[in-house]
């Protein structure tokens, strides 16, 4: 009894003291306007991390009433993305007030984006993984705010392990091909037809770019581009990694993986249908509420011959566009976004790993992104952004076109890899 009464006294008494610092902490956004505003956000589709920035949106708006804040769903395609947002940026258009920057953007978006120096604390800025801030610098001006961080990584199911007598999961990529070959037989003599061993972005476009450098990398140790600029196709062991994924292709992957998106193989995968796959961190949390996956696992990528393993850095990062008409209330919702307080509610509810360094001590975050640790950036290889500022799209568009001609069976890969190093010359003036 008197247990319960100090429960209620403690609920009675601490209750509204919490509500009065998060009333408190509310205050402390600066919503940059008294005016009555209305901004737009173009977020992640519904179903990814639409929900997360959504929850984003009400909290903002809570905080700052004169500002609303429209949400509209951008492509699921980070390729048809750039293409949309380059377009409204040529013409200038001020429909567009706040944008998700991917990690891979600042050099390209660079003249279309606010300096956040202008608007943002030093404090903000050093809240942040370093690494994500240097990425968002082009020519000293800080044209995105790092929001979250991803990387490739390896889900795989433990119960199935179990049941075809492996005791973990592939550590190399001829380990994967085994075990996904065997699994998958079992599965079928079972009866179930639609089970894959092995699920993955093929389509061509930037997810396969992310796909491919993890190949590369691990067959290689190096880029296919490297930070001097250097083109490294050609290498043996490189085009025996592509022939193998290239394998994959209707054997341990179903024939449509040359179309498939992240959201293709997160569906085979969520339905219960594969052993394997590699996808980002969004799709730990919903994979946990799958009812037709009993368990899951992930791991690093397997090794290729290297050695190691690679995994290439993803992420997003919250800039304004120059042409907003509401730059001031546009920042306050990009700080507001990107702040520690916001990011730690918004990796948790998508599994996405935050930007600011601060909250990989969180034990929330700890338990919610068990994954996750500081030393990602430095383990994770970054897509030749830097290097090729606003020309990395073509690199990009002309590195996931050669690898999907191979993965189709339309060139064999040493050609292909040839005729990349050609373009990549041609494209870099080399
Ligand atoms: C994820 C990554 C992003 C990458 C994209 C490719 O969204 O975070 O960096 O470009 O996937 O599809």
């Amino acid at each position: 009894m008197r247990k319960l009464l100090i429960l209620v006294l403690v609920a009675v008494l601490v209750v509204p003291a919490a509500l009065i610092v998060a009333q408190d902490d509310m205050a402390e956004i600066d919503c940059g306007t008294d005016e009555e505003v209305t901004i737009s956000f173009f977020g992640d589709p519904v179903g990814t991390n639409g929900e997360a920035e959504q929850a984003t949106i009400e909290r903002f708006e809570a905080a700052c009433p004169n500002i609303t804040v429209e949400y509209a769903e951008g492509s699921a395609s980070v390729t048809d993305l750039l293409a949309f947002y380059l377009t409204a940026f040529e013409a200038e258009s001020s429909d567009i007030d706040v944008v998700r920057v991917d990690v891979i953007w600042p050099g390209q978006l660079a003249a279309h984006l606010l300096d956040m120096n202008d608007y943002v604390s030093q404090e903000h800025i050093d809240a942040q993984l370093p690494a994500l801030i240097e990425n968002d610098t082009v020519d000293g001006r800080l044209v995105a705010l790092p929001l979250r961080i991803g990387f490739g990584m390896l889900y795989y199911r433990p119960d199935l392990l179990e049941k075809y007598g492996y005791d973990a999961p592939p550590a190399t990529w001829e380990e994967l091909t085994e075990m996904a070959t065997a699994i998958q037989e079992g599965e079928r003599a079972e009866g179930n037809d639609e089970f894959w061993g092995y699920v993955w972005q093929g389509n061509s476009y930037e997810g396969l770019t992310c796909d491919a450098l993890e190949w590369h990398v691990s067959a290689t140790g190096e880029n296919f581009l490297t930070s001097e600029g250097e083109i490294k196709t050609t290498s043996e062991a490189a085009i025996d990694m592509y022939n193998l994924a290239a394998s994959w292709v209707g054997t341990i992957s179903p024939p449509g993986v040359v179309s498939y998106q992240e959201e293709d193989a997160r569906a085979v995968w969520h339905a219960g249908n594969a052993a394997f796959m590699r996808n980002w961190p969004y799709a730990y949390v919903t994979s946990g509420e799958s009812e037709d996956i009993p368990e899951f696992g992930v791991a690093p990528l397997p090794a290729g011959a290297s050695g190691s393993g690679a995994s290439t850095l993803g992420g997003w990062h919250i800039g304004v566009s120059r042409y907003s008409e509401n730059p001031e209330a546009a920042a306050a919702f990009a700080i507001y976004m990107t702040s520690v307080e916001n990011q730690k509610l918004y990796s948790i509810q998508s599994s996405n790993p935050p930007a600011a360094l601060v909250l990989y001590d969180d034990p929330d975050i700890q338990a919610a992104l068990p994954f996750a640790s500081t030393d990602i950036v430095q383990i994770t290889t970054a897509r030749p952004s830097n290097f090729s500022k606003d020309q990395y799209n073509a690199v990009s568009t002309l590195y996931f076109d050669a690898v999907h001609s191979i993965l189709t069976g339309e060139e064999d890969a040493d050609v292909a890899m040839e005729l990349l190093e050609l373009d990549l010359q041609e494209l870099l003036g080399q």
